[in-house]
């Protein structure tokens, strides 16, 4: 932050949150008033054809900026400074133990020493990045350091795409951190502040649901499973023959014959629901948990309906749809309407947001 933006009060620059994913590219902005609350600025989603992005790869960079330039004029945002996020399966995470009071340089040293034992790579192929947490909970006198890695090729395709954009990537995040960051929001909101609770999150998307298992602010679990509502748009466009993106189209736009509810959706809503109940099952038998006390659904298949319905009959556990922006108040150029209904599936672009007054 400059001497400038402190003298004018501009305490957290602007910035905005780009969540690039498998199905979408979806941006939010947001600012705060001057007693601290949350404002929704913009927010805008552009959709991916099938194939663009594959499993956290960009496969067709050109299309796919183009895309994010398409998201950034429609959301009317000024802002430049971006941050973005790299999927969790294309990051390896760490945490060791250092000593407390290392200087920077032997700091980067040590990290890069114990980078060396466990990256499949060789250093110069990977962007590395680490911050201390705080002091070690278990031996005195250490700090607990995060060790992130990343191929730079990866790195440098999202960079890269958001600068194709004219836009200037500040953050790079990991997406399971900005969902959480979005979440904990969510969870201190709940009775008793959400102390102790464990709270299941699934994210269920196009391609891939993943289950985070929280509670405070320590990850207890944490399973991605390849599931998602890209699987309904297969069976519709199966069913009825259309191409898969006007199956899409379809599907969002509920413009299907009359029979889809019957034989389509509701078993695929049903289908979904057990693998949320079996997904919760492992996590019972694998940890010596076996309860929760609620069930957050978020990402775009989150919003099926009757899910969290059968959510709740399946699982016995409370169920709610994740909403990040709740709480939040809205901008004038923010439709409320628009704004409810696709707000599960902008859970980690609102937590990229939130790095805006985080840093
Ligand atoms: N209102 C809705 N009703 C039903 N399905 C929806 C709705 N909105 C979005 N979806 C579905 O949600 C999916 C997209 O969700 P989301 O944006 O969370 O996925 P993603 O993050 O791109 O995918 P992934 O996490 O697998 O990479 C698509 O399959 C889309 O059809
Ligand atoms: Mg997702």
């Amino acid at each position: 932050m400059s001497f400038l933006d402190v003298l004018l009060g501009r305490k957290h620059p602007p910035l905005v949150g780009l969540d690039i994913s498998s199905s979408s590219v979806k941006l939010v902005e947001l600012g705060q008033t001057a007693s601290g609350e949350y404002v929704v600025e913009r927010f805008a989603t552009e959709s991916f054809e099938k194939g663009w992005i594959a499993d956290g790869q960009i496969e067709k960079f050109d299309e796919v900026a183009e895309a994010v330039r398409r998201v950034v004029v429609k959301s009317g945002t000024r802002t430049k400074h971006v941050a973005m996020a790299m999927p969790q399966s294309s990051v390896i995470t760490k945490k060791i133990v250092l000593p407390a009071g290392l200087r920077e340089e032997e700091l980067e040293m040590q990290v890069e020493s114990e980078a060396n034992q466990y990256i499949p790579f060789s250093l110069d192929e990977v962007s590395l990045d680490f911050c201390v947490i705080g002091p070690s909970p278990t031996s005195a006198g250490d700090v607990e350091v995060l060790i992130a890695a990343s191929r730079k090729d990866r790195v440098q395709d999202r960079q890269g795409l958001a600068e194709a954009a004219g836009l200037k990537p500040v953050v790079l995040d990991i997406e399971s951190h900005a969902s959480r960051l979005a979440v904990s929001r969510l969870i201190r909101a709940l009775p008793n502040e959400g102390r102790d609770m464990l709270v299941a999150l699934f994210e269920i998307g196009a391609e891939t649901t993943s289950l985070k298992v929280l509670r405070d602010d320590e990850l207890l679990y944490d399973r991605d499973q390849a599931f998602g509502g890209s699987q309904l748009t297969q069976l519709i466009s199966r069913q009825y023959g259309f191409s898969f993106e006007e199956a899409e189209q379809k599907k969002l736009a509920g413009d299907l014959p009359e029979d889809y509810e019957q034989t389509i959706l509701n078993p695929f809503v049903d289908s979904m629901a057990q693998e949320v109940g079996r997904a919760l099952q492992y996590f019972f038998t694998s940890t010596p948990h076996h309860k929760v006390h609620y069930v957050m659904l978020a990402g775009g298949s989150a919003a099926l309906p009757g899910l969290k319905e059968r959510v709740t009959a399946q699982t016995g556990f409370a169920s709610m749809i994740v909403n990040p922006f709740e709480g939040m108040k809205l901008g004038s150029s923010v439709r409320e309407s628009k704004l409810r209904r696709e707000a599960p599936s902008y859970l980690t672009a609102c937590g990229l947001a939130m790095r805006r007054f985080l840093q």
